[in-house]
């Protein structure tokens, strides 16, 4: 069977109270269109149409290569986008699935079920039952429970509107019958628009087949048509996502509290704690855990490593059993070598600690190379801009700075060398000496404040 997808695309979508076309909302880091396009890439059909209107140019930048472009300048509804695309389409053999833009939700496998026997039909609806139907079309049968029509709940009777069997909008039709009938479509309704459903009743008039398909998923055509939808979405998706990670042996604290905008690969035994965002590609190893309030981006974790809570994690790579935070900032080019620890109010970037190093607390480490087993005291702060360029500290093993040092790069301090707590160090520190860098304390006897000035 030839196969021809249309995505129809190009409403404002009004009810989302947005300068930005509906289908560019972003859903799970990509926009809604692009879903739809998945989706209907994986059913290879000979064409894929979209529909372009609103905002044409940024619609047409989020879509990859090799879709036709349907301009439809005025939207005149659903049956008019549709006209728009016949005339582009080659030919009037086979299926035109017709898919919205709004409805990113839906599965290969339900598409499949829509098109499987789908040509021994003139028009197959998929269609859904909800508890609650709200605005959606809704799908009126006869008697012997074969659809009769399909009504627009603003054109429903009150009768009408108590059907709960909604259309989802995927429909696939005979496309010879399609370019016979589409000419038949009026705008006889409340909104003056070419209804695309009005097919069903047009095609029963000639006595053709039409069936209504209903999903046993009905979350899959759950179409988006305000930020609250959209919201809504966004739950569902990070559920699945979430879902299978667990599935993947991951422990979840609460499948409702943890985002995944991105990729993680996870090794065994993992635990994420609730109010987790993991963003880009993140690579977990066994055993990680990642505390309450932690926000992982474009990282890769080793065995046992523990992230505490609140630390933002970002561009750095962990090897096995470092601890991270509470509180941390670990920024992009950090490399934190085995049983290393970065504590409570340390921000690093473009930064290596050693292994067994620490910077317990309070510290800023930029552009620094530490060695192995170096203490890192509180308030330890490289000066490592100069106003122009980034300057490299470069401290070797077994390196203790003392609390409250600042080292004003470059600088270069080596091995078992110490720095007194308080120092400014600007010179090179030589193996194993202390460097004190500080005035030295004078005190000054018996000495009053105004107040007690006589
Ligand atoms: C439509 C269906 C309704 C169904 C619902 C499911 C019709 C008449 N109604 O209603 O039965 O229950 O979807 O979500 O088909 N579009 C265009 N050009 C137009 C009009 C619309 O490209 O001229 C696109 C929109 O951008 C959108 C999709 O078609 O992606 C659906 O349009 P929308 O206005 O959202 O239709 P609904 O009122 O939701
Ligand atoms: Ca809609």
């Amino acid at each position: 069977m030839t196969l021809d997808v249309v995505i129809l695309a190009a409403g404002k979508g009004s009810r989302m109270k947005s300068e930005k076309a509906k289908v560019l909302h972003l859903l799970g880091e990509k926009p809604l269109i692009a879903h739809v396009v998945d989706v209907a890439k994986s059913l290879n059909p000979q064409n894929l149409a979209v529909v372009v209107g609103h905002q044409s140019e940024e619609v047409t930048k989020a879509l990859p290569d090799g879709i036709s472009l349907v301009n439809q300048e005025k939207q005149l509804g659903t049956g008019h986008a549709v006209s728009e695309t016949v005339k582009v389409l080659d030919g009037d053999e086979g299926m035109l699935l017709v898919m919205f833009g709004d409805v990113p939700f839906v599965t290969s496998s339900t598409l499949n079920r829509v098109l499987d026997g789908a040509s021994d039909f003139s028009i197959t609806v998929l269609t859904a039952e909800l508890a609650d139907p709200g605005n959606l079309g809704r799908i009126v049968r006869d008697a012997s429970g074969n659809i009769k029509k399909i009504v627009e709940a603003v054109d429903a009777t009150e009768e009408e509107k108590t059907i709960r069997e909604i259309n989802s909008g995927i429909m696939a039709i005979r496309k010879s019958d399609l370019i016979r009938w589409l000419p038949k479509v009026k705008p006889a309704n409340k909104q003056g628009e070419l209804y695309l459903t009005d097919l069903v009743e047009i095609a029963l008039a000639e006595s053709a087949k039409v069936r209504a398909i209903i999903t046993d998923k009905p979350e899959e055509v759950l179409g988006i048509n305000s930020q609250w939808d959209l919201s809504q979405a966004e739950r569902l998706l990070q559920k699945r996502r979430v879902k299978e990670l667990a599935l993947r042996g991951a422990r979840i604290a609460d499948p409702d509290r943890l985002d995944i905008r991105g990729d993680v690969e996870i090794g065994n035994d993992c635990f994420i704690d609730v109010n987790v965002v993991l963003e880009g590609s993140v690579v977990l190893g066994d055993d990680v855990s990642i505390g309450p309030g932690a926000v992982v981006i474009d990282s890769k974790l080793g065995v046992g490593t523990k992230i505490h809570a609140h630390s933002v994690v970002e561009g750095a790579e962990t090897q096995a059993n470092c601890t991270i935070g509470p509180f941390a900032r670990v920024r992009p080019g950090t490399i934190v070598e085995e049983r290393a620890k970065i504590g409570n109010f340390v921000e690093t970037k473009m930064a290596r600690l050693g292994p067994g190093s620490k910077a317990s607390h309070l510290a800023y480490l930029g552009d620094a190379d530490i060695g192995a087993d170096c203490n890192i005291g509180a308030g330890t702060v490289t000066c490592n801009y100069d106003g122009v360029q980034k300057n490299e500290t470069k401290i070797g093993d077994g390196v203790f700075v003392g609390t409250n040092s600042t080292l004003v790069a470059p600088i270069k301090i080596d091995k078992e060398a110490y720095i007194a707590a308080g120092s400014t160090i600007t010179s090179h520190v030589k193996e194993n000496d202390l460097a004190v860098g500080r005035s030295k304390q004078r005190n000054i006897e018996g000495w009053l404040p105004p107040s007690k000035r006589k």
